[in-house]
């Protein structure tokens, strides 16, 4: 069901100094912020050959990754985001097999104007799993 890995995201405290590490020390392809006040965070793309990191900071008061960064002060990898042909579909089947969705369970439009739901990391492997439709 799953296609391609999207992103991985990773919080961060500090934006900029992450965004200096990824492009200077790592040497990748780093874009400049972008605040995105609806999803409570400001997100920096890093473009590599097979697929990106989105590095994330929070904006704004009860930011969606505000408790991650309390418990995980130095930033930590946040959510694996997966493509998937059609959202609806595959929110059907995860749920048919017991997986649970995140929020109200009806897609969102994402970062990257497409629908994304979240699932439970307790489900995956102790890790929130975001999907996508492509
Ligand atoms: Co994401």
């Amino acid at each position: 069901m799953i296609g391609r890995l999207n992103h991985v995201a990773i919080a961060v405290p500090d934006l900029a100094a992450a965004s200096s590490t990824y492009r200077n020390t790592l040497g990748a392809k780093v874009s400049d912020p972008l605040p995105l006040p609806e999803h409570g965070v400001t997100v920096v793309f890093v473009e590599l050959p097979n697929t990106k990191i989105e590095l994330l900071e929070p904006l704004g008061e009860g930011s969606p990754i505000g408790k991650f960064l309390e418990k995980n002060p130095d930033g930590g990898m946040h959510h694996v985001c997966y493509e998937v042909d059609d959202i609806i579909a595959a929110r059907d089947k995860l749920k048919q097999e017991g997986a649970r969705v995140l929020g109200d369970g009806e897609p969102k439009t994402g970062a990257h104007g497409k629908l994304v739901l979240f699932l439970h990391p307790k489900d995956f492997c102790g890790t929130l799993v975001e999907i996508e439709q492509v």
